[in-house]
């Protein structure tokens, strides 16, 4: 059987494949691209979503060393405008297609975000380049195909890096890291670099992912085998914007006779326990947001070749670039050991597959903190009904635990 491996990345494009075709059930008049082509209210994340349950949100911008302007939310309790001092500041890494609304699309007491901040935390969400809230560039425009010349390498070095140094200086602190999905790739790569991780307090990842290699789930194995991200950079397509045309085509495409579109969710992600369905519709308001080509390409050369490492140019491109004929890997053992990590990962989960996970661990120099949830599946960390005690009650124990905190 070929090595595969599915990737945040196809997870998403499943989930929000499900999550048309249930939105598509409820309406009972589907068009087959109402749902998906709906666009984000304009007035900002914080006006949109995040201060409808009246929490004070303040927003940011953060260039990066390679000219995106990123934008990063602050949230804070609603009490937090008579509170003092803030709580230690947790910066969120959304996944794949997704951007920082992501902590706040369900209830206050559901939602990761609105939960951290309630408990006294100073939360920053941010939200990756080419997203909806992050589309700035000094000199590119999004109609250039070089803005589109990236992957998670990039949001890694790059995007975590500035926002990690911005909230640094701003809180005056060390800074908490949540991430899910693509947000523990770009975390995972960039703690192998001294000069970040030295601002990083702890780490709670859900659904970690580094390896690939042992994805199952049907659906990943037919877009690799489809050689879809090659196909779609070959032809000339550099933005993956599943609201466009050509991104309505190609879901449509994908289901096409193959797949049961209502069980993608399941067949890319595992099967969710916990997810409400009704809030379906509310989800695709603001999600998918767009990635780049590049990014999917990258992803799919880990489930090809077993490895995490830097983007692969071909052999004498590497050379050139690296000095190799072979991308250099990111080097997990040198994170250091003395850095807090909490992981939560699920047995139901089909992309942070449990063999791959070993992996990850056994390349750790430290010994994470870990939390197994049987049923689980990729989504459900992000979005489960019950994630709050399931999930949410033993990440903040650890943080409080691992930081210099004192209650709320
Ligand atoms: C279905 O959608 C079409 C086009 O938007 C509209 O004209 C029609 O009235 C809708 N039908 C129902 C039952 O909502
Ligand atoms: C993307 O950038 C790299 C250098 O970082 C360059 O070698 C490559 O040609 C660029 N690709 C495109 C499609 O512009
Ligand atoms: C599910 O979502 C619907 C619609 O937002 C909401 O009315 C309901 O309370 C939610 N159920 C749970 C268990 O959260």
């Amino acid at each position: 059987m070929e090595r595969l491996v599915g990737v945040a990345a196809v997870a998403a494009v499943a989930f929000f494949l499900t999550l048309s075709s249930s939105a598509a059930e409820s309406d009972n008049n589907f068009t087959g691209d109402s749902n998906i082509r709906r666009r984000p209210p304009v007035k900002g994340l914080c006006a949109d979503v995040i201060e409808r349950y009246n929490h004070p949100c303040s927003e940011h911008k953060v260039q990066t060393k390679d000219g995106y302007v990123l934008g990063l939310h602050r949230v804070s309790s609603r009490s937090g405008i008579l509170r003092k001092k803030n709580g230690p500041p947790v910066l969120l890494l959304h996944g794949l297609f997704m951007a920082g609304d992501a902590w706040f699309l369900d209830s206050m007491d559901q939602s990761l975000g609105y939960i951290l901040a309630d408990h006294g935390f100073d939360v920053w969400a941010g939200s990756v380049r080419g997203t909806f809230w992050s589309h700035g560039h000094t000199c590119l425009s999004e109609k250039d195909k070089d803005f589109w010349n990236w992957s998670w390498e990039e949001l890694a070095l790059y995007d975590l890096t500035a926002m990690l140094h911005y909230v640094h200086v701003v809180s005056h602190s060390k800074v908490f890291v949540v991430g899910h999905s693509q947000g523990t790739i770009m975390s995972l790569a960039a703690f192998t670099e001294p000069d970040i991780v030295k601002m990083v307090q702890g780490a709670a990842l859900l659904c970690p992912i580094t390896y690939l290699e042992h994805v199952s789930a049907p659906l990943v194995l037919r877009l690799v085998s489809m050689h879809l991200d090659q196909l779609v950079l070959a032809l000339g397509i550099h933005q993956l914007n599943f609201r466009s045309d050509i991104g309505v085509q190609l879901l449509d495409s994908i289901c096409d006779g193959h797949v049961d579109c209502n069980d993608l969710l399941a067949s890319i992600t595992g099967t969710n326990c916990c997810m409400n369905i009704s809030r379906v519709d509310f989800y695709l308001e603001y999600e998918p947001h767009p990635s780049s080509s590049k990014n999917l390409n990258h992803l799919f050369q880990m489930i090809r070749k077993g490895t995490f490492a830097k983007y692969d140019y071909g052999k004498w491109k590497n050379l050139k670039r690296y000095g190799t004929f072979e991308p250099p890997k990111f080097d997990l053992s040198r994170i250091p050991k003395s850095l807090p990590l909490w992981m939560g990962y699920g047995g139901n989960d089909a992309l942070a597959d449990p063999i791959d996970f070993q992996h990850t661990l056994k390349e750790l120099k430290s010994k994470p903190e870990l939390l197994f949830l049987e049923n689980y599946g990729h989504v459900d960390f992000l979005s489960s009904v019950t994630a709050n005690r399931d999930v949410y009650d033993s990440m903040i124990r650890f943080f409080r635990s691992s930081g210099r905190i004192s209650s709320s």
